[in-house]
């Protein structure tokens, strides 16, 4: 079992096979104002005990994709019209929903920014796991499934586990709440854990608790790590690589270093300027990206973020540019790239 003194080391890197594979992903919400395109043509993989980051601003389409995953968008409104995605090699749109109860939870989860979105307030902790854990060891006596939610949630760093099972949700602070979320999240032993904002109802310590310990847990058990945030900062103590995210796109891919190091599509870059410095003289002046993402439900044919760019001409807002890639995999759809780096995919707008 883990001890707190473990927790503190880095734990060790093993990143191996591809285990989820997203290809042309559309979720379409269909609103009385028209057609919202929250995920609008999303490519990507995730590897064994790799995380990968996705950030962007409120609003560019996050959540949708992390629901759309789980097959979870809100229905009737929100619906996945096209699009892939293969887990452990299987397409799991092509699955009836009823094998969904199982793929949820066993091959893929996920924790939500709100614990109490995910915990019944007139349970004790205890018996909420016990009933998920009752789904994952059907042959298993009541004895030893007890067993193995006190062993989950000391893996999530809870202390005295054996007394916090027969605590009411109420009874728990926010980052406890948190762990037994975690913890219920990761019962199942699912090969990909989606984070969507976990840390973002926690005080600064507590967050950097938690990281840890989302990081230690994919150390002893190889889950691919898909954490969404819209803080870069995050992005860099967390993942191994980023997906920057904008209106519904995936505009900037990289792994973490070299993206930081040379952020290439003008949207990270004023991301990354709005991350307040440690240095106190920059405080004051924390940088915000100027004016409004489009409206998803009217987008523009060209670069959905010309109106707010500096480097913004005519051929941006004519045409949405390709994805261009360099030698090391890194890649952004800005056409300022042409020439500089290879043309990988045509634009899908
Ligand atoms: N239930 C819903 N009905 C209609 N539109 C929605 C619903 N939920 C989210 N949206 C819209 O979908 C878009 C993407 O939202 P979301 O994925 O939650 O963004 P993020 O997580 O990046 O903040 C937003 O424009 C949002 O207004
Ligand atoms: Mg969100």
């Amino acid at each position: 079992m883990t001890s707190t003194q473990e927790i503190f080391q880095e734990p060790e890197k093993k990143i191996g096979e591809v285990v989820l594979e997203v290809k042309d992903l559309r979720t379409y919400l269909y609103t009385k104002w028209g057609i919202t395109k929250a995920v609008d043509g999303l490519n990507f993989h995730v590897r064994e005990g790799e995380t990968l980051g996705i950030v962007g601003e409120s609003g560019c389409g996050k959540s949708m994709t992390a629901l759309s995953l789980l097959r979870l968008a809100p229905k009737p409104a929100a619906r996945t019209v096209s699009g892939q995605i293969i887990l452990d090699g299987e397409d799991i749109l092509e699955r009836p929903e009823s094998d969904m109860r199982f793929i949820r939870g066993q091959k893929i989860s996920m924790i939500l920014q709100d614990p109490m979105t995910s915990l019944n307030p007139v349970y004790t902790v205890g018996n909420q796991m016990v009933e998920a854990l009752g789904l994952y060891y059907k042959d298993e006596g009541s004895k030893d499934i007890k067993g193995r939610a006190v062993d989950i949630l000391r893996r999530m760093g809870v202390a005295a586990p054996e007394r916090r099972v027969l605590d009411y949700p109420h009874q728990m602070s926010g980052g406890m709440k948190q762990r037994v979320v975690g913890a219920m999240a990761i019962s199942g032993t699912p090969r990909v854990l989606i984070c969507d904002e976990p840390t973002t109802a926690l005080d600064v310590t507590i967050q950097a608790q938690y990281l840890r310990l989302l990081k230690q847990v994919q150390a002893d058990t190889g889950v691919a790590i898909i954490f969404i945030t819209h803080d870069m900062g995050v992005i860099a103590k967390m993942c191994d690589r980023v997906m920057v995210m904008y209106a519904g796109k995936i505009v900037e891919t990289g792994d973490v270093r070299p993206l930081f190091k040379n952020p290439s599509h003008p949207y990270t870059k004023a991301l990354m300027a709005s991350v307040p410095s440690m240095d106190e003289s920059h405080v004051e002046k924390l940088y915000s990206i100027e004016g409004q993402p489009p409206a998803l439900f009217d987008l523009p044919v060209g670069c959905r973020f010309a109106n707010r760019c500096e480097f913004a001409d005519e051929k941006c807002v004519a045409e949405y540019p390709p994805t261009f890639a360099d030698e090391d995999g890194h890649t952004a759809d800005c056409w300022r790239l042409e020439g500089q780096w290879k043309r990988v995919a045509e634009a899908t707008a």
